[in-house]
């Protein structure tokens, strides 16, 4: 089957009319992925995204494509999309988050102009899921994937379901239509060279050809660390030997299995380390591009060093899961849903058709390792759980179900019981005991979200409050690999996202995210990016200004590193090396270290007490900056004996604890940290007061190539520090000038959060270079030059 992107070319209007309808009245040319709306960041309007909107296209189809068969595919149209083909109904599809596709050889005129037009209904229709009730989240509108024409001979291959059973097996499910008895099909397995490791010819004997094993001798096995994908390549051949139809299928050799205690990849078992991913980016909500969408699976990999991701709550973009597969990421995705079931059968019946679309157009990523076919957070209803459990098991016998809950011993159909445990309140214990939890111990227990509403975190959130967002993270975490009966969790979640006004703080975000809506980092990513074995991490838990407070202490304070140790220097002495050995937190490889010593052996050397003397003195002095004036009474106590035992006056402590601790009276010191791994220093960051402040960027890429419709660069900004820390108080107007090849999605004015903003380009069809001219009036300006190039697409493939 042949796929002809047909993102390119379409006219749009919000409130379709008559006139759009016929192709008289006017539109807004756009190309896919599009958005209804764009919306502003803080109080985005909710009601802005719902309407009866129009999308409309001409499709000249050439006259040599008689006898052809011909399909129109939408890979994501939220949230009801009625498809007219020359005026002509030829599909509804009902549901934004699985893709469909409408057969329309006969209803097209061949030599001439068709007239395509996709009613697209964006509102929260109480009839289709996830609608009905309340939902944490924006749910947007628009056809906001890819969409294609599809061209095909009169059989073609369907579909391709490949399983791997064990290592030395792939076990293959064709379906061919219109199946000819004189086709044969040819299977190849290829390596990553592309080389033939394994084939197979069969006849075509009827539309299903089940269980085709082929061997493999020693293949690659597929892990979140080795992700080894092989292709399977289905060839269709008519009796001349001319390929009529080629299906391609990434592969990976993988057994992902839940039981009782825990998760098992390829045997070994595996400890899930994971966030709940949204599909939604600032300005334009769901409508990214395939570059987009690869880049927030390189910013888990590589930037959150987790192993896993929950497509919360709905199946997402392809590009997104194929980019899983390649760069090894396990996937849990589930049915779209946020805790309503309608008492609807109509509306059950959709639910069950969503289940069965995510199965048929996700079970070949080696990277999903569950289907979750609950709604999410709903009640039981184990007549509708029966059928989507019956579906799934049907239609994949390799894989487990499960769904998530927020409900103790709640009726299990499913192989796992997957729980949002937000019991942790920063103080109690991380997370409930499993037995109160599941109804059966026999099956695995799985965590799918933790933290989120429990500490909503701002960029512009007091230090105190975003260290204690990231404790939070690594308290759970700890318990997740201290408790080898948990098969692993998903904290929520990866960014802030946007929501109903029903939830969220009034500007209708919610600030659940380790990450910004722009996927800038917030201190809690470094808790789950201290896993990295390779990429060195050091960040302090507060920037150590005394003004930030009360009293001037900066109180509880932690460095978080996966290095081997972490030296302080104040003022350029060495204060003290710090190891990361912390009872608290002795299931993570790399604890963070809890950190208060800011005096080292500074009173010993400064006043020449004797070790003994000066350690007992420093012990009290840190305790009065760590609690303030909630001293815990063991301080007041060994205070009164260091006192008496060493001849210290309440004076001498006193002007010690100024002197030495509280550097309130004395130039501001710089505190510079060294994190050091195999004796090497791997990572600096220095915290020091200045206000030499500098724009800084992060960009996805500068090279952006149109394949099948326009590509996207993100620009993450920050307002930085001479020492390139956030500079978390410029709260700045940023300026933004695109000129040349690109354009910007969204405002050309974004404000600086908590010293981070950011910014998407887009290409504009035209070939060359762009520049993006960041500017604010207290920093320098930065030019991104970016080049734009198109690698074909579009009808013209057919001449
Ligand atoms: C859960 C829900 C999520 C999100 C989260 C916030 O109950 O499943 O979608 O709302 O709470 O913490």
């Amino acid at each position: 089957m042949r796929k002809i992107s047909i993102c390119d070319g379409w006219s749009f209007i919000e409130n379709i009319t008559d006139e759009f309808f016929n192709f008289t009245g006017e539109g807004t040319a756009v190309r896919l992925p599009h958005t209804c709306k764009e919306v502003p960041v803080h109080y985005m309007e909710e009601s802005s995204c719902q309407m009866i909107c129009g999308y409309r296209r001409h499709l000249e189809i050439p006259e040599t494509l008689k006898g052809r068969r011909l399909f129109l595919q939408f890979d994501g149209a939220a949230h009801v999309a009625e498809i007219f083909v020359n005026d002509e109904k030829v599909m509804t599809h009902n549901g934004g988050y699985t893709a469909f596709r409408v057969e329309v050889t006969d209803k097209l005129v061949y030599g001439a102009e068709n007239r395509i037009v996709v009613r697209l209904n964006t509102r929260e229709d109480a009839n289709v899921p996830p609608f009905g009730h309340v939902i944490d989240y924006m749910t947007y509108g628009g056809l906001y994937r890819e969409a294609w024409l599809l061209l095909a001979d009169q059989s073609y291959v369907e579909d391709v379901f490949v399983r791997t059973p064990d290592m030395n097996h792939a076990l293959i499910d064709v379906t061919i239509s219109q199946p000819d008895t004189n086709h044969t099909l040819e299977l190849y397995l290829l390596d990553k060279q592309k080389k033939v490791v394994g084939q197979k010819s069969l006849k075509v004997s009827g539309a299903s050809i089940t269980n085709c094993s082929i061997a493999v001798s020693n293949s690659h096995a597929w892990s979140p660390e080795t992700p080894y994908l092989y292709t399977l390549v289905a060839m269709l051949k008519n009796h001349n030997e001319d390929i009529i139809d080629e299906y391609n299928v990434s592969v990976g050799f993988r057994q992902a299995v839940f039981r009782s205690d825990g998760f098992y990849l390829n045997g070994k078992k595996y400890k899930i380390r994971g966030v709940n991913r949204h599909q939604s980016y600032p300005h334009v909500g769901y409508a990214m591009p395939a570059s987009m969408q690869i880049e927030d699976v390189r910013i888990l990999k590589e930037e959150l060093h987790v192993n896993a991701v929950r497509t919360s709550h709905y199946p997402q973009s392809k590009h997104f899961l194929a980019a899983c597969d390649r760069m090894g990421l396990l996937v849990f995705t589930e049915t779209p849903g946020w805790q309503h079931i309608k008492n609807d059968e109509e509306w059950k019946q959709i639910v069950c058709e969503n289940v069965e679309e995510m199965i048929l157009q996700y079970r070949n990523h080696p990277s999903i390792i569950l289907w979750g076919v609950r709604v999410n957070e709903s009640q039981d209803d184990d007549v509708l759980y029966s059928k989507t459990n019956e579906i799934a098991r049907r239609l994949d016998q390799s894989r487990q179900t499960s769904g998530v809950r927020f409900l103790w011993r709640s009726s299990l159909l499913e192989d796992v019981y997957a729980f949002n445990d937000f019991s942790h309140t920063g103080k109690n214990g991380a997370l409930l005991p499993r037995w109160l939890i599941s109804p059966n111990k026999k099956k695995a227990y799985l965590i799918a979200e933790f933290n989120g509403h429990m500490f909503p975190t701002k960029a512009t959130d007091t230090p105190t409050h975003r260290l204690s967002h990231a404790i939070r993270h690594a308290n759970v975490l700890n318990e997740v690999y201290k408790r080898e009966d948990i098969a692993g969790a998903f904290g929520w979640c990866m960014f802030d996202y946007q929501t109903h006004g029903d939830f969220g703080s009034g500007d209708r975000i919610c600030y659940h995210g380790i990450m910004d809506m722009y996927r800038n980092h917030k201190l809690a990513t470094k808790v789950y990016a201290s896993f990295s074995e390779e990429t060195p991490v050091l960040e302090v838990g507060s920037d150590m200004h005394i003004g930030d407070y009360p009293g001037g202490s900066v109180g509880e304070n932690y460095i978080f590193t996966n290095a081997d140790s972490v030296r302080l220097y104040k003022n350029e002495r060495m204060i003290r090396e710090f190891m990361p050995v912390n009872n608290k937190y002795r299931y993570l490889p790399h604890p963070p270290i809890e950190f208060y010593d800011t005096v080292g052996n500074v009173i010993e050397e400064g006043e020449k007490y004797s070790h003994k003397k000066a350690e007992a003195i420093k012990e009290c002095l840190l305790a009065i900056q760590r609690f303030g004036t909630a001293l815990p009474p063991k301080y007041i106590f060994k205070a009164m004996w260091v006192m008496l035992r060493h001849l210290v006056s309440p004076v001498t402590f006193y002007k010690l604890f100024f002197k030495y601790i509280e550097n309130w009276g004395v130039s501001a010191p710089v505190y510079r940290f060294e994190a050091i791994k195999n004796g090497q220093v791997v990572a600096e960051v220095t915290k020091a007061s200045n206000a030499n402040i500098h724009l800084d960027t992060t960009v996805s890429g500068t090279t952006l190539t149109e394949v099948n419709t326009f590509d996207v660069a993100s620009v993450r900004i920050r307002v930085v520090d001479a020492n390139n820390n956030n500079a978390t108080y410029s709260h700045l107007p940023i300026f933004l000038k695109a000129e040349g090849a690109i354009e910007i999605v969204g405002p050309d004015c974004v404000t600086a959060e908590g010293g981070m903003c950011g910014t998407y380009v887009k290409t504009t069809g035209i070939v060359g270079d762009g520049t993006l001219t960041i500017t604010s009036n207290q920093t320098e300006p930065i030019q991104l030059r970016f080049s734009v190039k198109i690698e074909g697409s579009g009808i013209s493939e057919w001449n």
